[in-house]
């Protein structure tokens, strides 16, 4: 069967549902602008939407545009224009996706982009819906391409090739291809399968490679070139300008109104948290639960941080207790999540009815969270572990959100803590769970065995930093397991527990490798908690990545 479509009979699938040749009229700039609405206040000073047509690499579009110091958003294909209006965007991308834009109900690019005449890089799938909508023609391969390829330039003078050499190696993924320009475009690269392998007209260009990924070693200076070239944007995005604007931003939203935020000692709520104080000062309360679970120093050093050195208002609440009294008896690891997160909804409504009227919840999410949950609710994905955080407390207490990291990736909630002068040693803190400790002690949870894990835990920390590690692991922590082991000290038997260290390398958790420890830094680690550690007399590492094995055990 012959999938192509003959452009004449092409129409747009969008609500608008525009004919091709008035895309045509407005890429050539020919015709007038439709108005667009208004746009949303809180404009950003540059930015650029990404559009998602389903690629693996959108997050990676993302994470080199913030590379490049430009400030960018991921939307689904199917986004209004006032969705996006709000961020003042200077450009689009369009990503890559699994779809052939010829079948029957291919994602295409909505009305907005074509009329909005903002310059667009597509790339390789965005690429073709380029050409699908612009009038020209998009075939299934004779020859699939993927993997490394060799792109020669046409002639060299495209801004998008500013400052590079002629030929260069590009990463390839597609089964489709452009066999017809759209009008008014140049193909400005080949590579030997693709003979239209990059096509521009003026500020609209189109990539069948993929600049995002790391197989394109030049790919940033592309993607750079169509940011600040075609684009002509400052790349002034930077963590302090984010501060800023989070700020103002914050600012605006409260109001005179009273936020409550749950600090738990990792990065991210003590950002969010830094961030609000220095928004709204004395309107902002702070809560730290102490639910007994937490490592050796914790809740000492959060009191030490927060309420001493940053004068913020800080309840530090003890409910060691609490917790411990729900624990007892529980075994089961989907159990004691249950009971954790459901404590500390509990501790923490108690202590809010305390402080009277409270209109926000300052919650530390971040953009992995929201592209996460929403490709969630698309998806049938099985439940590993119920993951406890706050997200249950906005239902449980009728409170409007402040999330001022909501569209940051890690690194950069990193960037922006250290702007806001959070000390370096909280700033690169590795992920804590929020059930803590009792995720790693398997079997009941005991004041007695969380003594023990402590103890552990302080030693692999401690050894993990003298051997200059500790940033390059995504977490490094010990495990109490449930066995017993037989051994010998001095002249006499022993029968203790059984330790596990973990360590591991990961750019996300979503997957992670067991790292390669050099040995001398396990025996280390070994050698001082059999030592020192009293009631445990044989430590295991564990060689499990992610998949099969998750990272924390329970
Ligand atoms: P898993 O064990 O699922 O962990 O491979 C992935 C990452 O998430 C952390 N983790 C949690 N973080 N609440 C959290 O805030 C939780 O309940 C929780 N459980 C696991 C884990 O430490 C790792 O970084």
């Amino acid at each position: 069967m012959d999938k192509e479509v003959s452009p004449a009979s092409r129409r747009i699938a969008t609500s608008d549902d525009l004919e091709v040749s008035t895309y045509l009229e407005i890429a050539k700039g020919k015709k007038g602008q439709q108005p667009l609405p208004e746009e949303a206040p809180q404009a950003r000073e540059e930015a650029v939407v990404i559009i998602d047509f389903g690629s693996q690499y959108s997050h990676l579009i993302a994470r080199r545009v913030r590379e490049c110091h430009v400030y960018c958003e991921i939307v689904p294909y199917t986004a209004s224009w006032e969705r996006v209006a709000g961020m003042n965007p200077k450009g689009i991308i369009m990503s890559g996706g699994p779809a052939s834009v010829y079948e029957p109900g291919a994602p295409l690019a909505p009305v907005w982009v074509y009329q909005s005449k903002l310059p667009i890089l597509g790339i390789c799938y965005g690429m073709q819906v380029l050409a699908h909508q612009l009038g020209g023609k998009v075939s299934p391969s004779v020859k699939r391409e993927y993997g490394h390829a060799v792109l020669h330039q046409n002639k060299a003078d495209a801004p998008i090739f500013s400052e590079l050499p002629h030929s260069l190696p590009v990463w390839m993924s597609h089964g489709d291809q452009i066999t017809e320009l759209p009008p008014g475009f140049r193909a400005l690269a080949y590579t030997e399968s693709s003979p239209i392998a990059v096509m521009g007209n003026g500020a609209i260009v189109g990539l069948q490679f993929h600049p995002e990924v790391a197989h394109t070693p030049q790919g940033m200076d592309i993607l750079r070139n169509f940011l600040l070239r075609v684009c002509g944007l400052n790349g002034s995005w930077t963590p302090q300008s984010f501060v800023a604007q989070a700020v103002q931003r914050i600012r605006e939203q409260v109001g005179e109104g009273r936020v409550i935020c749950a600090l738990s000692g990792g990065v991210d709520s003590a950002v969010a948290a830094t961030l609000v104080h220095r928004a709204v000062g004395e309107q902002l309360t702070c809560i730290f639960v102490d639910n007994g679970l937490m490592r050796r120093d914790e809740p000492h050093r959060v009191a030490e941080v927060f309420g001493r050195n940053m004068r913020l208002n800080l309840l530090h609440v003890n409910a060691q207790e609490r917790f411990l009294g729900r624990l007892r008896g529980v075994t089961d690891p989907e159990e004691k999540r249950r009971v954790i997160g459901d404590e500390f909804i509990r501790v923490f409504e108690d202590e809010a009815a305390e402080l009277g009227q409270v209109d926000f919840l300052a919650q530390g999410t971040l953009y992995p969270d929201v592209i996460e949950s929403q490709t969630a609710e698309n998806s049938a994905s099985a439940k590993i572990k119920t993951h406890h955080n706050v997200g249950g407390l906005p239902a449980a207490m009728h409170l409007k959100l402040v999330e001022p990291l909501r569209y940051l990736f890690k690194d950069e909630v990193r960037d922006a803590g250290l702007a806001l002068g959070l000390p370096e040693e909280m700033v690169y803190r590795q992920p804590f769970p929020g059930p803590g400790l009792a995720i790693r002690i398997l079997g009941e949870v005991t004041q007695e065995k969380l003594e023990t894990l402590r103890a552990c835990d302080w030693i692999v920390m401690d050894e993990i930093k003298a051997a200059n590690l500790y940033r390059e692991l995504w977490q490094s922590f010990a495990v109490l397991t449930d066995a017993r082991s037989v051994g010998v000290m001095g002249d006499y038997r022993t029968y203790g527990h059984v330790v596990a260290v973990r360590a591991v390398t990961s750019q996300d958790a979503m997957t992670a490798d067991w790292a390669r420890l050099p040995y001398d830094v396990l025996a280390r680690i070994s050698s001082r908690i059999v030592n020192e550690v009293a009631q445990v007399n044989r430590v295991v590492y564990d060689i499990t990545s992610k998949p099969p094995g998750t990272i924390e055990w329970e």
